[in-house]
């Protein structure tokens, strides 16, 4: 049944950081004409700035209460947030959620639920919270023309980032900072292990080039083996470091995808994304480069696009996920090559034979690095480049051709340095 002409009835899971946004968010756009009939929470004795008669722990009171049209997850829980989108998405109803975690684990069934129930699930502040990049990858890239996506889709890395660079702390002192400011969980790990910006990307992948893909299956690192000199390197080089989720069209029509930190250079318009902002840069074969940036976290952003989703409801829009749908077979390449730098503690540790040449390289009491070509497929197969004291950056223009093995820097040649 279509819900166009009729009053969204909202039944909110979650009254946390964005579900307590929402709930003030909607007090202030009555034109929209949706009213949050229920608010399922998981501790009843919580203080909540919100009418007691409100609140239920009772899912069911929600998913089960046919005036309903709407579901709105908004837990931090990804299992019962999966459980309630199915239960909800099978009983017709449209779902609104914030769980890029859940998305992103799940996308397969997601797109079986939707097609079977034909209801809508929209999700766009999963992604970069306040930036419409999922409605625009839809819609305005309807077509095959995109080139690439080069985003920072995680506030909490970027702000540690932002703070090693510009306070010269070390990871460990920037990471408390973020804490306190409230720009990084307790538990950050699901940020700073780059999971978080792999689960986006995989998202993101959907709509962009209808690869559905277990996150699972995207390289990636995070930045906790970032190491001091490493940021004095990018420094004498006007370089910043920035963990970046990337995808970007091949010559031979693969898809190459990947999050790992990425030395960006001044000219980049991810040069300027400081803190807890996020930026997405689309490049399309005759557009060139388009910029999205905004707030990737926090309460009032990250319910703005929640409110745009619901407002996107009121007309029946939906995700058509175009590109899976067009026939087009992306698939994910692994067959190129990649300019990187990686630092270790001592020279003896550098494992020259997983590169494919090595340009430059430098040591001295304290650190070491390398400059080289490395092989994408080769760091699927091992996580040397993951070890604790190793650190691997992305260089600015990486991607690379193939290069001729009389060019390889030899074992004796390394050691003689
Ligand atoms: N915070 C951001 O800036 C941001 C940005 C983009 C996306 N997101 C996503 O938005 C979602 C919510 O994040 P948040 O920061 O608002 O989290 P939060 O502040 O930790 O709030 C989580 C809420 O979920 C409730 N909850 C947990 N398990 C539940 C269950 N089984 N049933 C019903 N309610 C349950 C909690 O209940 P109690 O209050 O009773 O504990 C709490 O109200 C997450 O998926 C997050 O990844 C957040």
């Amino acid at each position: 049944m279509s819900i166009q002409q009729k009053q969204l009835n909202i039944g909110l899971f979650g009254f946390g950081v964005v579900g307590g946004g929402l709930y003030k968010v909607l007090q202030q756009t009555p034109s929209l004409n949706a009213t949050i009939k229920k608010v399922c929470i998981k501790h009843p004795d919580k203080k909540r700035e919100a009418p007691a008669e409100l609140f239920t722990t009772d899912a069911a009171l929600l998913l089960q209460d046919d005036s309903i049209n709407v579901i709105v997850e908004l837990t931090d829980d990804a299992d019962a947030a999966f459980e309630i989108t199915r239960t909800a998405l099978s009983a017709g109803k449209a779902v609104v959620s914030a769980n890029k975690k859940m998305i992103a684990e799940h996308l397969p069934e997601l797109l079986e639920l939707q097609r079977k129930h034909n209801t809508p699930f929209l999700y766009e502040s999963a992604c970069c919270a306040s930036i419409p990049v999922i409605r625009n990858l839809e819609e305005y890239y309807d077509n095959d023309l995109l080139q690439g996506i080069s985003g920072i889709v995680n506030g909490s890395t970027n702000y540690i980032l932002t703070r090693i660079a510009e306070d010269k702390l070390s990871f460990e002192e920037a990471l408390t900072q973020a804490q306190i400011e409230g720009f990084a969980e307790s538990n950050p790990e699901l940020d700073i292990s780059g999971a978080d910006a792999v689960n986006k990307l995989s998202i993101l992948l959907a709509h962009a080039y209808g690869i559905v893909t277990a996150p699972g299956e995207i390289v990636y690192n995070g930045i906790t083996n970032l190491h001091v000199y490493d940021s004095v390197f990018a420094r004498e080089k006007g370089y910043d470091i920035k963990l970046v989720a990337q995808a970007k069209k091949l010559e031979d029509g693969t898809i190459a995808a990947f999050v790992l930190p990425q030395f960006i250079q001044k000219d980049s318009q991810l040069y300027n994304v400081k803190n807890e902002y996020n930026g997405v840069v689309l490049e399309s074969s005759l557009a060139d480069k388009q910029f999205f940036y905004g707030k990737g976290a926090g309460s009032f952003p990250t319910a703005s696009a929640v409110l745009s989703d619901l407002s996107a409801l009121r007309y029946d829009y939906k995700y058509e996920y175009k590109k899976l749908n067009s026939g087009l077979r992306n698939t994910l390449g692994n067959d190129f090559y990649l300019r990187v730098y990686v630092s270790f503690e001592g020279l003896f540790q550098v494992p020259h034979e997983r590169f494919e040449r090595i340009e430059e390289w430098s040591s001295n009491d304290k650190r070491c690095y390398v400059i080289g070509v490395v092989r994408f497929s080769r760091l699927r197969e091992s996580d040397w480049w993951k070890k604790k004291n190793t650190s691997l950056i992305v260089l600015p223009d990486a991607f690379t051709e193939i290069v001729p093995f009389a060019e390889k820097v030899t074992a004796e040649a390394l050691a003689a340095f």
